[in-house]
């Protein structure tokens, strides 16, 4: 059990509407099991109060960092004192650590999570491979610069607004040597898929029960297909995958791992993966019944 008392450390997440956040039940696993004195909190703040709320972490003593989540991972940045080169380059953070009174100091975890995920639960090395990266928001973003770092050949981006995925195209082609062509629903789809090894969906459509916009059609088996999205963890993108017996990957591991890199940017302790992923499907499993 938690014993809050004067001497409790906070982590908490920061974003707005928060009801459905996982973030504290996996993270306060971690503290529990480990018999830290810390407590992750929901700190829900409204657009209007964001510029007060932020300033409020830097002051409040026992803070020790925030994850930031929508809609402040970019309108974050200038209030940062440091922000590592890699959230820098992704241009969004989601991790920050609270250091020397009231310095904050900025990450992206995101990113990390993603590739964790991909190697160590899908088996998937992404280098010298062509990626399919479908959406082209924060999280496609974060993606993108995780896997054009990783050396990827070349990446395709389909995204509804060709602008979008334009931002992201100058953005890999100017930090990395890696080919970037873009697409919208509009476009030659069947060249879209052709040559890809890895699929990745980046946008929240399979979330809710609605006519699937995506062209399932062209996933074969020698695709690997990933869906960033856990809720629920088998989207109709994962189901025709796994029916045309292509691998694939739920975004489950991917929130666990950016989670568990932010664990260890606070603490400096090895986060105990396995509590916390238990402690995330069971949260899972009890919302679905
Ligand atoms: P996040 O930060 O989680 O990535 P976001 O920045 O709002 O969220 O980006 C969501 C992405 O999903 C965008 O690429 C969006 O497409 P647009 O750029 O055209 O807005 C995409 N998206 C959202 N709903 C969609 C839908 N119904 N069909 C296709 N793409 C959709």
């Amino acid at each position: 059990m938690l014993k809050i008392n004067g001497k409790t450390k906070l982590v908490g997440i920061m974003g707005y509407p928060l009801e459905h956040t996982l973030s504290p039940i996996f993270h306060n696993a971690a503290f529990n099991y480990l018999d830290l004195n810390w407590c992750y909190i929901p700190i829900p703040v409204e657009e209007k109060f964001f510029d007060k709320a932020k300033e409020g972490i830097r002051v409040i003593k026992n803070f020790v960092g925030v994850n930031i989540t929508m809609p402040y991972k970019e309108k974050v940045l200038p209030c940062l004192d440091e922000i590592s080169s890699y959230a820098q380059v992704i241009g969004a953070v989601n991790t920050i650590h609270i250091v020397d009174n009231g310095r904050l100091v900025g990450y992206n975890t995101d990113g990390r999570g993603f590739l964790t995920a991909l190697s160590q639960d899908g088996g998937f090395n992404p280098k010298n491979k062509n990626v399919l990266i479908i959406g082209a928001g924060g999280a496609s973003r974060a993606v993108a610069v995780s896997l054009a770092l990783s050396g990827i050949k070349k990446l395709k981006i389909l995204n509804r607004t060709l602008d979008k995925a334009e931002a992201i195209r100058s953005k890999i082609i100017s930090n990395f040597a890696c080919e970037v062509e873009i697409f919208n629903f509009q476009s030659n789809l069947e060249n879209c898929f052709s040559s890809i090894d890895l699929i990745v969906n980046a946008t929240p459509v399979g979330m809710v029960k609605e006519e699937y916009p995506f062209p399932v059609e062209l996933i074969s088996r020698e695709h690997f297909v990933c869906d960033l999205i856990y809720e629920p963890l088998e989207t109709p993108l994962i189901r025709a995958a796994k029916e045309k017996g292509a691998k694939t990957l739920n975004g489950l591991n991917m929130l666990l791992y950016q989670g568990a890199a932010a664990f260890k940017i606070w603490t400096h302790i090895d986060p105990p993966i396995e509590v916390m992923r238990k402690a995330l499907e069971d949260a899972l499993e009890l919302k679905k019944n």
